[in-house]
């Protein structure tokens, strides 16, 4: 049985930290599973740390869904919430709950995600409607990065800040389950946490969040075209790697590597036969 969205909502009650991690296929997801992860988000993040585009734009619904699948077939237990694209909600509600029912019908998702407070509330409702979970994020909505001049800190003047707390209000009254904050001041943040009775989870918001997302290559290390200032790298496996590589290079162009150990066998019969 996958972790529910009631026992996410029911940590914050308890008081208990909530920690989400992002995956982006099966190898990673078994393994951030049997830490004890309880929510892994294939966020659409991956278009940056696996595909190699500069924003999130070009990631498309085939494509989260291919990744999503992954994911699910290595979890069993944990909660798999799946990232909506850019424009996959945007044009029309029927569109929204089209595309949000993919990641549940054919990736096997539990809930979705999707950006933005007050002007999308209304589809979050919608998607709701269906019985699919829907978890907000505002703050840096990396979709909208042509519009927000880059990825920066966000809701720091009180006009914004205000903006940002109607924001989490309206997706709390439509339903969202829990709202991710991205790159805002700490202190809205924990604002913000004590404003809403749905779980809040941080990136680069500080630490009085109901919970914590991060992107797993970034505490991994193993993404190397920037560090973000709120991540912390707990190994880095981009020096482990090419480590790893080099030797690797070094050992089949010296013969050292493979040796008779790694390889089959045939029956000296058999090979004595086709020698003559
Ligand atoms: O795409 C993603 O990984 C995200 C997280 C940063 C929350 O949206």
């Amino acid at each position: 049985m996958r972790v529910t969205i009631n026992q996410i909502k029911e940590m914050k009650q308890k008081g208990e930290k909530i920690v989400m991690l992002t995956s982006y296929d099966y190898s990673t997801a078994k393994l951030v599973e049997a830490a004890g992860i309880p929510m892994i988000l294939v966020g659409d993040s991956l278009g940056m740390v696996v595909l190699g585009y500069e924003t999130p734009i070009p990631v498309t619904m085939d494509v989260m869904i291919h990744h999503t699948k992954a994911v699910v077939r290595g979890t069993s237990k944990a909660l798999i919430i799946g990232d909506m694209p850019f424009m996959t909600y945007h044009a029309s509600t029927g569109e929204a709950m089209r595309n949000a029912a993919r990641f549940i019908q054919e990736a096997g998702a539990q809930a979705v995600k999707l950006e933005g407070g007050l002007t999308v509330a209304e589809k979050v409702r919608r998607i709701i409607d269906c019985g699919i979970p829907v978890m907000g994020h505002i703050g840096l909505t990396p979709q909208s990065v042509n519009q927000l001049g880059g990825l920066k800190v966000q809701a720091k003047s009180r006009e914004a800040a205000a903006k940002l707390i109607d924001d989490a209000v309206a997706l709390e009254q439509a339903g969202a389950f829990a709202i991710v904050l991205e790159a805002i001041p700490f202190k809205l943040a924990a604002l913000v946490t004590k404003k809403v009775g749905v779980p809040t989870i941080g990136i680069g918001a500080g630490p009085y969040c109901d919970g914590q997302v991060q992107i797993v290559n970034d505490i991994l290390g193993s993404f190397t075209d920037f560090v973000p200032k709120h991540a912390k790298q707990y190994v880095r496996l981009a020096d482990i790697m090419s480590n790893a590589f080099n030797e690797y290079c070094e050992e089949v162009r010296s013969g050292k590597f493979p040796t008779e150990k790694h390889s089959f066998i045939i029956d000296e019969g058999v090979l004595a036969e086709l020698s003559q």
